[in-house]
């Protein structure tokens, strides 16, 4: 790209003023001062407008993605198995999910480029909920209920206090909803292994007050600005 038209999409001023600037040497490609209108910038390169670095600057999108059994959510799999990204094909920006769901979980997954956003959410300190409906193998018994409130011993640490809501309890299997707010590695299943029920269905279907509602299995859609303003005072808070 010319390095006019470079300033001017990093918001510096108008093409036109910024060749203004260029003339009087008040930028830089590299450590150089480049007086030459139309010098092409290339990926990589580091431009300077009166000793400071300006950078492109990106539109941010926001997704919520109802994410089926059997993608990764990392960006890349060693095992060349489908990411979610194989499921937003028809967007131009380049997004990432926020956090992580297992390979075997389905549900809600966000996704976006807003780094600082994700950082806010994934950090533990800002007590994001999330709910998870569990299918377990056995009937809950009380004991394990009151265990999964209270917290339980996963990797030789406890883990906060989680809620339970009971949905329906068969001969076989109990389907429950848990909300947690730490974002421990596979923390659903170890929670409920540690009180004795192996997981047979796990999906998370909220994050913070974000539902799935109708959105369909692999579909994603883009949030509201109420939806955006939402997470982002949630994860600048505490
Ligand atoms: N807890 C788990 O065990 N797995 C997930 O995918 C999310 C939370």
């Amino acid at each position: 790209m010319r390095l006019q038209k470079y300033l001017a999409a990093c918001g510096i001023a108008s093409r036109r003023k910024c060749e203004a600037y260029i003339l009087e040497g008040k930028v830089e490609v590299n450590g150089q001062v480049v007086q030459e209108l139309g010098t092409k910038v290339e990926p990589g390169d580091k431009v300077t407008f009166g000793g400071k670095e300006v950078k492109l600057q990106e539109e941010y999108v926001y997704y919520m993605l109802n994410k089926p059994v059997g993608y990764v959510t990392t960006v890349q799999d060693e095992k060349q198995r489908q990411t979610v990204l194989d499921l937003v094909k028809d967007t131009k920006h380049r997004v990432y999910p926020v956090g992580r769901l297992d390979y075997n979980t389905s549900g809600l997954l966000l996704l976006t480029n807003d780094g600082e956003l994700t950082y806010g959410l994934t950090h533990p300190k800002h007590h994001v909920n999330k709910c998870y409906e569990v299918k377990v193998q056995g009937v809950l018994s009380d004991e394990a209920k009151r265990a999964l409130k209270e917290g339980v011993l996963i990797d030789g640490k406890m883990t906060y206090p989680a809620k339970v809501k009971v949905l329906r309890k068969g001969e076989k299997s109990t389907v429950f909803q848990l909300t947690i707010h730490e974002g421990r590695n596979r923390q659903v299943r170890k929670m409920c292994e540690a009180v004795g029920y192996p997981v047979l269905l796990l999906k998370r279907v909220s994050v913070g007050k974000l539902t799935l509602d109708d959105l369909e299995l692999g579909c994603y859609r883009a949030l509201t600005e109420r939806e955006i303003s939402y997470l982002k005072q949630i994860s600048q808070n505490g």
